[in-house]
Parts: C-alpha cells; sequence; structure tokens
C-alpha cells in the first residue's frame, strides 16, 4: 500500500483549452496518455493517489465529466483537493460531488482523509503572484502592485482558517502524523516562510505537498526538500513528467 500524489492535469477532454501553450509543449503533448501508463505501471488497487488541483479546464461540472471519469478509471483511491482553475467545484458543494462520485472519487475540503495512521490534510491555500515590477538592468523585484497584495491576504487569511479547521478535526478524532496537501506553493517568491507553513509545524506535518507552480521558470518558485523539519515537495504534473510521485510506502 503506498501513498502517490501528482497535480494540474489541466485536461480537458470536453473543455476549451486556456494555455494553448499545453498543446505545443512537449511535455503536454498527449500528457493524459503518458499519465495514464505511468498510473498503471506504479498504482495499485489498495494504493491512493492525491491529486493536487486544477484537475480541468471545464467551467461547469457538464464540461468537466469525461475528465472526471478518466480520473476515476485510474488505478487505486483516488482523492482530489481543489486548485484555483476547478471552478466546477464550490467548496460549499463539496458533499454533493461526494454523494454523486463516491466511491469512485473523493473529494476532499473542510475535512481529512485517512492513510494508515496519517491524516491527510488539504486546501487550496493562495500565494500573493505579483503584478511584481522589476528593474530590466538587475531583475530584481524592486515592488508590486499593493492593492493585489491586499486582496491576496484576504485569500490567504481565509485559507489558513480552512487549514486550521482541518487539522483540528483530525487532531479531534486522535490523528498525531499528517501530511498537508496545498495547491499553491506555501510561500510566494518574496517570502522565506508564511502561515502555511507555520500551521505545518504547528502541527508537525511530515511533508508539505503542493503544485501550481507548471513551466519550467516556475518550478523553483517555493519551497524544497527539507525546511525546519518538514519535506516540502512540487508534485506540478509537468514538473514530474506525469509520474506519480510516492509519499509513503
Ligand atoms: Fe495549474
Ligand atoms: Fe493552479
Amino acid at each position: 500500500m503506498s501513498l502517490f500524489a501528482i497535480g494540474d492535469l489541466h485536461l480537458h477532454f470536453q473543455s476549451e483549452l486556456k494555455a494553448p501553450g499545453q498543446l505545443h509543449d512537449p511535455v503536454w503533448k498527449n500528457h493524459e496518455e503518458k499519465f495514464r501508463e505511468n498510473c498503471s505501471r506504479l498504482i495499485r488497487e489498495d494504493d491512493t493517489l492525491v491529486l493536487v488541483g486544477d484537475h480541468s479546464w471545464g467551467k461547469k461540472l457538464s464540461q468537466c465529466e469525461q475528465d472526471l471519469r478518466y480520473i476515476a478509471a485510474l488505478p487505486g483511491r483516488k482523492i482530489l483537493t481543489r486548485g484555483n482553475h476547478d471552478m466546477f467545484w464550490e467548496a460549499k458543494k463539496t458533499a454533493e460531488l461526494n454523494r454523486q462520485f463516491q466511491p469512485e472519487l473523493t473529494f476532499l475540503q473542510d475535512g481529512y482523509a485517512v492513510y494508515h495512521d496519517y491524516a491527510l490534510v488539504a486546501t487550496k491555500g493562495h500565494t500573493f503572484e505579483g503584478p511584481f515590477y522589476l528593474n530590466r538592468v538587475s531583475r530584481q523585484i524592486i515592488g508590486w502592485d499593493e492593492t493585489a497584495e491586499e486582496h491576496s491576504k484576504k485569500l490567504v487569511a481565509r485559507e489558513l482558517i480552512r487549514l486550521r479547521t482541518s487539522f483540528e478535526l483530525a487532531r479531534q478524532d486522535g490523528f498525531r502524523k499528517f501530511i498537508m496537501f496545498l495547491h499553491y506553493p506555501p510561500t510566494n517568491i518574496l517570502e522565506k516562510r508564511s502561515g502555511f507553513t507555520d500551521i505545518a509545524e504547528e502541527y508537525g506535518a511530515e511533508q508539505v505537498i503542493y503544485a501550481h507552480s507548471h513551466g519550467e521558470s516556475r518550478f523553483h518558485d517555493s519551497i524544497e526538500g527539507t525546511f525546519r523539519g518538514r519535506l516540502y515537495r512540487l508534485v506540478s504534473g509537468d514538473y514530474l513528467r506525469w509520474i506519480p510521485l510516492k509519499l509513503l510506502e
């Protein structure tokens, strides 16, 4: 029994592709097929695969049905968490999605999932992504849009509450071992630490898994490897070359 993760599949079997680069970049060419093959090679029926957001380009559930069927047909237990592009999934409709798709798919939001003696805790997260103003010569950041930053702080605050609530629910139920999943990176390019890294430390999450940074220029936007006792791992699909990352045996 193993635990795997990957994010940013950005499927579009029935919806408009909103990142045309996906058509031309070799890493994205037939990525659905590559990923399906890698899953059937690596994942057994008693394994768990956590898909860390940006599942589909579809805006409405009716535009995501084939994408979700593709995911449901992959081997193992599938747990989905929310990404910024998952317009089909409003947080308050999570119970409805679970009624519709369980047991094939589990939509995880404002709660936790169990893997052995671990609680898997997930939220979308948020990071401020600019606009940043650069010195063209030195390529250093010399400022940023402060209005956008203020708005971003509100989204971060809301996500931190959701994350803490999920950890608390798991802790009340007796869990002491945690893996934490975010869609956004835990820090933005201006930060060394954040509210998300603080919560990971406070609850003792062993690993912090995140995605959202895809395209080579963004692979190193946040923390990688061991930092203050936690293991931080980027799992965006193109970064992993569509090979799901094994988190636990
Ligand atoms: Fe994405
Ligand atoms: Fe994203």
